[in-house]
C-alpha cells in the first residue's frame, strides 16, 4: 500500500470526526433551543457554525462549476479559440477516480480547442497522479498541454512529467507553440513554476504582432512580464482562497507576492491581462467554502 492510500484512510478519519461534530452540534443546538433566551442565540451560532463546517467539508467540495471568459486579443477577432483550463487537480487523499472521472466528461462537454493543465496534479504523493488518468484522455481539436505546480515540484516532477506525456499531453515548460484555427495565429508559452522551477522570462513571443498567451502555475508570474511580452496570462494555484465567506473573501493569505489582489478571477498587471483560475481540488485543509472547483473556459478572440 502506498503512501497516499494511507492518506485516503486519513481522509476517512477526517469524515467520521466531522460527522461527529455535526452530530454534537445538532444535539447541542437542539438542547439551547429549549432552554431559550441567550442560550438559544448561542445555540444558533454554534448551529450555523456546524453547518458550515459540514458544508465546506462534505458538500462544496463535490461541486463543479464552468467559468467562462471572453477574451479578444485582435480588435476585429476573427475567430475564437476555445481554451479550458483545468488546474489543481490535487489528486490524493482527498480526492479520487470518480471525482475525475465526473471532471472529464464535463470538460469533454466543452468543445476545447485547447485543454490545458496549469499544474498541481497532485498534493503530496506522486503516485496518486494515476487518479487523474480519465482526464488524460480529454484533448482538444489543436493540442493539450501542461505545465507543473509547486505541489508537483515538492514530490516527483520527473516521474509526474513523465506520467503526464504518457497520456500524449505535451509538455509545455518553458516552451512555446503556435496553432492555427481559421487562418489566424496564436501563440501559446508555457512557463515554469517560479517557485521551484526556472521561468524562462519573459515568456518566448517569436510575433509582436501575432496574438500571444501565456501558461504559468501561480500568477506571480505577471510580476516578471511587462505591457507587449504577452496579451494574456492564465494561472491557477490560488484555489481562490479555498475558504471564502461572503463580502470578507478569503479567510487566509493568498500564497502570492502579489495577494489578494490575485485571489481569483480577472485582473490587470504591469499593464497585462491575466485571468486566475480557482482550481478543482484543495491543500492542507480538506475543504472548500463559497469558493466551488471550478474548470475555466477562456474564448480566446483572434
Ligand atoms: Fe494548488
Amino acid at each position: 500500500m502506498t503512501d497516499w492510500r494511507k492518506g485516503r484512510s486519513l481522509g476517512l478519519v477526517y469524515d467520521v470526526l466531522t460527522a461527529v461534530l455535526a452530530g454534537f452540534g445538532v444535539v447541542g443546538a437542539a438542547m439551547s433551543f429549549r432552554a431559550g433566551g441567550l442560550w438559544m442565540s448561542v445555540g444558533m451560532l454554534f448551529a450555523l457554525g456546524v453547518g458550515l463546517i459540514v458544508w465546506g467539508v462534505f458538500i462544496e467540495p463535490q461541486r463543479l462549476i464552468v467559468r467562462r471568459y471572453r477574451e479578444p486579443l485582435m480588435l476585429e477577432p476573427k475567430t475564437w479559440v476555445r481554451l479550458v483550463f483545468v488546474s489543481d487537480m490535487h489528486a490524493g487523499p482527498f480526492r479520487n477516480r470518480r471525482w475525475f472521472e465526473r471532471v472529464s466528461l464535463e470538460v469533454a462537454s466543452l468543445g476545447a480547442d485547447l485543454v490545458v493543465f496549469g499544474g498541481d496534479f497532485v498534493s503530496d504523493h506522486a503516485e496518486a497522479v494515476e487518479q487523474v488518468v480519465s482526464l488524460g484522455r480529454v484533448h482538444g481539436r489543436l493540442g493539450t498541454f501542461f505545465v507543473l505546480g509547486n505541489h508537483d515540484y515538492q514530490d516527483d516532477p520527473v516521474s509526474i512529467r513523465t506520467t503526464v506525456a504518457g497520456w500524449g499531453i505535451a509538455d509545455l515548460t518553458n516552451g512555446h507553440i503556435s496553432v492555427q484555427k481559421d487562418g489566424r495565429t496564436l501563440q501559446i508559452s508555457g512557463m515554469d513554476d517560479c517557485w521551484y522551477g526556472t521561468p524562462a522570462s519573459p515568456p518566448t513571443r517569436v510575433s509582436a504582432t501575432l496574438p500571444h498567451i501565456s501558461i504559468a502555475h501561480e500568477p506571480d508570474i505577471a510580476l516578471d512580464v511587462k505591457e507587449g511580452d504577452t496579451d494574456l496570462i492564465i494561472t491557477g494555484h490560488t484555489h481562490g482562497g479555498q475558504i471564502r465567506l461572503p463580502f470578507l473573501g478569503a479567510l487566509a493569505g493568498i500564497p502570492s507576492l502579489l495577494g489578494r489582489r490575485v485571489d481569483r478571477g480577472r485582473k490587470v498587471v504591469n499593464g497585462v491581462p491575466l485571468i486566475v483560475s480557482e482550481g478543482l481540488g484543495e491543500a492542507d485543509v480538506r475543504a472548500r467554502l463559497f469558493c466551488p472547483p471550478e474548470v475555466t473556459v477562456v474564448d480566446i478572440g483572434i
